[in-house]
């Protein structure tokens, strides 16, 4: 049990080094790969009609996922109307009762884990083991919300009654949460922040990114069959214009999303226009991420944690690391360790298992990386690049060197590692401008001197710190995750404190 009385258990992982464990586990993706999915608007768990149009993958344009109805605002619409019909019977539903649902759910998935996978692959473009982390961190996130919806939701607060009356303190339900979500965790993310905001007592529109409808229907299905009303959980495929119709309705209660800075600037700006209440928002946004790595770090580990942060699931992390900061006396040495691992990752089909770096999303996202590594390279800044395979939207990794960490002032989101040089004797310095751009969501820190990494934990205040590891992965209940400044509002999801954000609060004071 943890500090707050859960009985914690993790979901299990797989040895990738174990041949038959693997073999298993590939036999699994393979049978979830059929049949074709769909997607649709899904208003009290019915599909709306309209035109269909093909998913294809980012790995081959050839391959046909499945076919997807997106919403139009009229549908937008009905959805939350719907959602607040459901809202009562929900929100007046047992605590223990909607934490059920939630567990029913999370033992589906990993019985269901297979199709998850296959999808995660073929829709999102995720390599073996970034899909298995990912079915498995959704699984945390339904089993985690469940066990602190009981936590807090379960009985009101009693609170000291000093004139004798009797005083409590309890969490309800706001009414309908909107709950927006990227492609980059198309499944860990959609279900985390739903998984929430259900426990909590609301119910739920859910609009995914539109690169990602197919994880989000077979993930809705799942929640239903789960026992989660369908009048509690509507699904709105479509882009960010649907979202911003969802944004717009005057029903709305709260609003959760996690994407790019601008959109949660935008939602912000079209909440705060609004008439009625006001409408908080949640956003966990993106993030400039620095790794600072002192001339006491070991060179190997270094390595082995910069190639994993920066280029793993093709460097689409929110956590992932952008600039590496390296002490002037050892850089050479490291980045010609960096640049030889590098070399050995394969980029390529990640439903082979000994593939490392996927595609990326879409043919938008590889234009975009192409250009910011073509106009560096042409100003003489790139120091290494890998080969890019051709089909899908693969994007070869690429390490580029900067001489301030002024220079990077926008979210590089794909395999792309820029490195500055510091001297020692200009911490402070490094530090200050690393801090400059606003973001605060993940920092690495290798170091062996502790009073180096209590001095840069203290100065820079970023939501996540990684001192001598990688910086990715968050572990649900272990590392809850989210930034500050133009990373989002936090709370962080994952945490102790991230359910009552969804919810309301209500004292009542009874004269005895
Ligand atoms: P995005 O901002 O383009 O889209 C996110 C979602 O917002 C999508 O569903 C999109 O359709 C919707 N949307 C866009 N404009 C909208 C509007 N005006 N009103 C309502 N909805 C709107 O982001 P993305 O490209 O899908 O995801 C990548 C971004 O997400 C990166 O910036 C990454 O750092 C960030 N991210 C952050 C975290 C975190 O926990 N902090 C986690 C994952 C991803
Ligand atoms: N939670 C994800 C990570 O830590 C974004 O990598």
């Amino acid at each position: 049990r943890d500090l707050y009385g859960h009985s914690r258990r993790n979901a299990a992982g797989v040895e990738f080094g174990h041949r038959a464990a693997l073999d298993a586990l590939l036999a699994e993706a393979a049978a979830g790969a059929v049949p074709a999915a769909d997607a649709a608007p899904r208003i009290d768990g019915r599909p709306i009609p309209g035109t269909a149009r093909l998913a294809v993958s980012p790995i081959d344009a050839e391959t046909v996922v499945g076919t997807v109805i997106e919403a139009d605002a009229a549908a937008a619409a009905l959805a939350v109307d719907a959602a607040q019909r459901g809202f009562a019977a929900w929100a007046a539903t047992k605590a223990e009762l909607r934490a059920g649902a939630l567990r029913r759910a999370a033992d589906l998935l990993e019985a269901e884990r297979g199709r998850a996978i296959a999808l995660l692959q073929a829709e999102g473009g995720r390599t073996l083991d970034d899909a298995l982390a990912e079915v498995r961190e959704a699984t945390d996130f339904l089993r985690y919300y469940a066990a602190e919806a009981e936590r807090l939701f379960a009985a009101p607060l009693k609170l000291p009654g000093p004139t004798g009356e009797d005083n409590t303190l309890a969490f309800r339900g706001r009414g309908v949460f909107v709950c927006i979500s990227p492609w980059n965790f198309p499944l860990a993310i959609f279900v985390g922040q739903i998984a929430a905001a259900l426990a909590a007592g609301n119910a739920v529109v859910a609009k995914p990114a539109e690169q990602t409808p197919l994880i989000a229907d077979f993930a809705t299905s799942l929640l239903h069959r789960a026992g989660v009303p369908a009048s509690a959980l509507h699904l709105v495929p479509g882009d960010g214009e649907i979202g911003a119709h969802l944004v717009a309705h005057p029903l709305v209660a709260g609003v959760a999303v996690t994407g790019a800075t601008s959109t949660a600037r935008a939602i912000n700006r079209a909440l705060a226009m609004k008439d009625g209440p006001i409408v908080p928002l949640i956003a966990e946004t993106g993030g400039i991420n620095a790794m600072i790595v002192d001339a006491t770090a070991l060179p190997e580990q270094v390595t082995d944690d910069v190639v994993a942060s920066a280029f793993r699931s093709a460097g689409q992390r929110c956590s992932a690391l952008r600039l590496l900061c390296l002490q002037a006396d050892v850089a050479d040495k490291m980045l010609t360790m960096i640049a030889g691992a590098a070399r050995e990752l394969k980029v390529g089909d990640p439903r082979q298992p000994s593939t490392h770096v996927g595609p990326v999303i879409d043919a938008e996202a590889k234009a975009r990386l192409e250009r910011w590594i073509a106009a560096h390279a042409a100003a003489g800044r790139l120091v290494w690049r890998g080969t890019t395979p051709s089909g899908g939207h693969f994007v070869a990794p690429a390490i580029i060197a900067l001489d301030s960490p002024e220079q990077l002032t926008e979210e590089v989101f794909g395999p792309v590692l820029h490195v500055v040089r510091w001297r020692a004797g200009n911490l402070d310095q490094l530090v200050d401008a690393i801090k400059s751009n606003g973001y605060g969501l993940t920092l690495g820190i290798h170091s062996r001197i502790d009073a180096t990494v209590r001095r840069v934990i203290e100065r820079l205040g970023v939501g996540n710190v990684y001192v001598n590891r990688n910086m990715i992965g968050a572990v649900v209940g272990s590392q809850p995750f989210g930034g500050s400044g133009l990373s989002g509002t936090g709370p962080k999801a994952g945490g102790p404190n991230y359910l009552p954000r969804f919810a309301q609060e209500q004292t009542v004071a009874v004269n005895t």
